[in-house]
């Protein structure tokens, strides 16, 4: 894609190491990418665990969206991992997304995706769009099923991965920036997602609420539909299948 890329064999965190490149003052798109993180971080302040051959990479952006799209640059970024793991070699079946933006085949967990926006100085804010997959291996012992791509027969490398989500995220980020912009990025999500239509159970804070995945809105909120036919838009939140 010609963005540079900063790789290193050992990092606490590539968001946090990226993230740091802006607070010094890099101010252009930036790959931070590593063999393995000390501290790798997950979702709602967990860990996410990061053994060697699983790939670790994060894309620090400056300035690519207002506040109120960044939920679209998760969706932007996870149909852009999904051709990115497919491309890199098939797999058993497609690759799904849960929402908002998680790998998932065969029902099982592949990948995990966090944000971080930072502002670094008046007139800059500074994002990172952090993806973790299981290329070689998967933690056990979660809240959820997971898998490696290589287990189920894609790729087995996290360079071939990296090469191929290089240039499909830069792509997916093009389309989102012309023509219909999130309209065809919402499309392509919702193409790949996974129990549309069906029972989803989502954790919001201390609460788990369980309602029929209807539909994505147009600023990619995911919209539940009660048992009394209500709908509401979460913004946040922990996405789990029934069957977890
Ligand atoms: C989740 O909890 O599902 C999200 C996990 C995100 C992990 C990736 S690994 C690369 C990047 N650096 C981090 O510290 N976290 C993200």
């Amino acid at each position: 894609s010609g963005i540079r890329r900063d790789h290193r064999a050992l990092v606490d965190s590539t968001n946090a190491a990226a993230l740091a490149e802006a607070r010094k003052g890099w101010r252009a798109p930036l790959w931070v990418t590593a063999d393995r993180q000390e501290v790798g971080r997950g979702r709602q302040g967990r860990r996410w665990v990061s053994e060697p051959g699983n790939l670790y990479a994060s894309l620090l952006l400056i300035d690519p969206a207002p506040p109120h799209a960044l939920p679209q640059l998760g969706l932007v970024a996870a149909v852009a991992l999904a051709r990115a793991i497919e491309a890199a070699g098939p797999l058993s079946e497609p690759v799904g997304l849960k929402w908002p933006n998680d790998a998932i085949v065969a029902g099982k967990k592949l990948s995990g995706m966090l944000l971080e926006a930072e502002v670094v100085d008046d007139h800059t804010t500074a994002t990172v769009i952090g993806i973790g997959v299981n290329v070689v291996s998967a933690p056990e012992g979660l809240a959820y099923p997971t898998a490696s791509t290589s287990a189920l027969g894609g790729v087995a490398d996290p360079e071939v991965l990296f090469a191929a989500l290089d240039v499909t995220l830069a792509d997916a980020l093009d389309e989102w920036a012309r023509g219909e912009g999130f309209a065809d990025i919402r499309r392509h999500w919702l193409e790949r997602a996974v129990g549309l239509g069906g029972p989803l159970k989502v954790r919001l804070g201390d609460d788990m609420i369980t309602g029929i995945f209807r539909d994505l809105d147009t600023n990619g909120h995911l919209i539940l539909e009660a048992e009394d036919g209500t709908l509401s838009t979460i913004a946040a939140g922990d996405v789990f299948f029934p069957d977890w």
